[in-house]
């Protein structure tokens, strides 16, 4: 059973044993190198040195499924511990894989991305697979996204909030590693970000001569590197999660969300030159991974979603003639029902909001 790939074990096999098991943290990860192993145990921030002294023998014994373990300490970090020695016998806990699901919705401050997280810390009926899971939500400035805050308040322990901004690598590299390290797990990765418009910035173009490079670029680097550098990130812990949940049915996938004016075959009015061209180079790079995906043994599914017209800030100047406005509630409980519907053959297709495809 000791296989050379890292192992994953959590909490709740030494929370009977432990004195605090609520300081836990989630993530508790074994190394093995034949019968040598390193067991990297990492506690929440607040928890005392002397707790953490009490508490690790423990975990080590129980990880090693015996009491007559020979680990030595070797090393502190901030927040983990990490214990080097030679194995007994971990085949009775090592092949156990956390039930609990994680989501991450990028792009969370406001709109469609907010209203992910709340349908997900709520437990969308859609998703009932998700339903207690872990969510992350990433936003350019957490300090100011207060609504995200309000939902960390009332949901504790259930929300990771995270700086990413899709134009800055730094900080999606730095989100990666923190979901690895802290929750070990991606199921759900939601790329929600997207600009139309921002004032003095951008304007959706009504003709070619308003096109610049500059909102090109913009809208370029924000609708379509944005998620591919994301889903990038995160390739590695996708892959390792739709391994590990192989048997569980339950498939990990990735979601962008596009819009309808992405499809180069449906593009019968013109104009948006910046906004189309970015959502059509979306759709093919998500394609792309779809495709890249489905090569490996335990693919990641990846599709393209359009919500429909949803009232939020992006669609505010632009919805005078829609003839079906969707609340931000209806829009995502939409795109949650399309998501739960999903199967490996779907990976690559672009769904609308009533569950259709678009061709694109
Ligand atoms: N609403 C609709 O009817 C509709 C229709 C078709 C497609 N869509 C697509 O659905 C998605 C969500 O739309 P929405 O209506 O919810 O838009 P929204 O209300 O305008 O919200 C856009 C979100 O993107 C974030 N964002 C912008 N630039 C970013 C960057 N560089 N890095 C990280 N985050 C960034 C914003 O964060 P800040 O708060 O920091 O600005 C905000 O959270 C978009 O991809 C959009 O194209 C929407």
């Amino acid at each position: 059973m000791c296989g050379h790939s890292p192992q994953r074990l959590y909490p709740r096999h030494i929370s009977e044993c432990s004195t605090e098991p609520a300081t836990f943290g989630p993530i508790w990860t074994r190394k093995n190198f034949g019968t040598e192993a390193q067991i990297y145990l990492s506690l929440d921030a607040s928890m005392s040195l002397r707790s953490r002294l009490r508490v690790l023998p423990t975990a080590i014994s129980l990880a090693s499924g015996s009491s007559r373990h020979a680990f030595q300490h070797q090393q502190w970090k901030p927040s983990c511990r990490v214990a080097t020695g030679s194995v007994h016998a971990f085949s009775a806990i090592a092949s156990s894989f956390d039930d609990k699901r994680v989501s991450l919705v990028q792009g969370a401050s406001r709109g469609l991305g907010l209203e992910f997280v709340t349908q997900l810390l709520r437990g969308s009926q859609a998703l009932p697979s998700l339903a207690g899971g872990h969510v992350v939500a990433t936003c350019r400035n957490p300090e100011k996204a207060e609504a995200l805050q309000e939902l960390a308040t009332s949901h504790p322990g259930r929300l990771t909030i995270l700086p990413l901004d899709v134009t800055d690598e730094a900080t999606i590299k730095a989100a990666a590693t923190a979901v690895k390290t802290k929750l070990g797990r991606l199921d759900l990765l939601l790329n929600v970000t997207g600009v139309l418009h921002i004032p003095d910035v951008l304007t959706p173009e009504t003709s070619l001569s308003k096109v610049t490079s500059e909102s090109l670029l913009l809208s370029f680097q924000t609708n379509a590197m944005g998620p591919l550098l994301v889903t990038q990130a995160f390739e590695a812990l996708l892959s390792s999660t739709a391994a590990n949940a192989a048997n569980s049915g339950d498939p990990v996938v990735v979601a962008n969300l596009s819009a309808r004016v992405g499809s180069i075959e449906d593009n019968r009015l013109g104009g948006w030159y910046s906004y189309r061209s970015s959502k059509s180079a979306l759709n093919q790079l998500t394609r792309t991974m779809a495709v890249d995906f489905a090569r490996k043994r335990n693919p990641v599914i990846c599709v393209m979603l359009h919500p429909g017209t949803a009232d939020t800030d992006l669609t505010k100047p632009f919805q005078k003639n829609v003839p079906e406005l969707f609340t931000p509630e209806r829009a995502v409980k939409q795109l949650l029902e399309i998501l739960a519907g999903l199967k490996k053959e779907d990976t690559g297709k672009f769904y609308a909001w009533d569950g259709k495809i678009v061709p694109f």
